[in-house]
């Protein structure tokens, strides 16, 4: 695979139709079916072709979709002006995110936390805290060291293909510990959150993920 980013999704989402599929996780789409979120902000960090983009302002939310990938949003801007969803696409490093205080009712973080490595990881998890509304909803899943990816991350891609890891694997920055993303959100008020090793039907050959999937409210500010 090619080395930035950008590069590697460009080339992951060139093909037709979405790679990653249309569907959102199960938890996700379980929280917010049952919930009027007519009209509120949402943010969706490295959305790639963005799924949980189109799920949320399908449900009338305005969202900004932010991903350093070219053809990931221009699926994205495509797919938004079919349906006149109200999405607005920026393309950017979320390195130079300016993460805009008290912004956003509901923030998504799917597969993005363990893409990125170190500072950056901890910038965004600071960013994403601050730029919640007090009482907003944080959507946060990540790779975990149960993923099959971790312990094989050295094979080579085809090695790696054959034991059952996703092909995209090297593209991981970090796979969180047990119970990490939770701690790491820990001051936000945890709705849901759990970790399994679940089969991904959704993408390239047959693979299995070690997931950490958090729903998680900031908490309104003390009086
Ligand atoms: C595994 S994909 C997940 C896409 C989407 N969240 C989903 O669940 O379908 C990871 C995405 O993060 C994006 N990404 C990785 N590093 C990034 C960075 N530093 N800045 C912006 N986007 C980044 C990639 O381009 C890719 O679209």
């Amino acid at each position: 695979m090619d080395s930035s980013p950008e590069q590697r999704f460009n080339t992951v989402y060139s093909g037709s139709g979405c790679y990653y599929g249309l569907e959102v996780r199960p938890e996700f789409s379980g929280y917010f079916d049952k919930r009027d979120i007519n009209g509120l902000a949402a943010l969706d960090l490295g959305c790639g072709e963005g799924r949980y983009a189109l799920f949320l302002a399908a449900k009338g939310c305005h969202v900004t979709a932010v991903d350093c990938s070219q053809a990931g949003l221009s699926k994205l801007k495509t797919m938004a002006a079919e349906k006149c969803l109200p999405i607005t696409p920026c393309m950017m490093d979320i390195a130079t995110f300016e993460f805009p205080e008290a912004a956003f009712d509901i923030i998504v973080a799917a597969t993005i936390l363990d893409h990125l490595s170190g500072d950056l990881r901890r910038r965004t998890i600071s960013g994403i805290k601050s730029a919640l509304k007090p009482g907003g909803v944080l959507y946060a899943n990540a790779f975990t060291v149960a993923d099959p990816g971790f312990k094989l991350a050295r094979l080579s891609s085809r090695q790696a293909s054959r034991a059952g890891v996703s092909e995209t694997a090297e593209c991981m920055a970090h796979y969180f510990d047990r119970e990490e993303l939770k701690a790491v959100f820990a001051d936000l008020s945890i709705i849901d959150y759990y970790e399994a090793v679940e089969p991904d039907h959704s993408h390239g050959r047959p693979h299995y993920h070690g997931w950490a999937c958090l729903l998680a409210k900031k908490r309104a500010a003390a009086r």
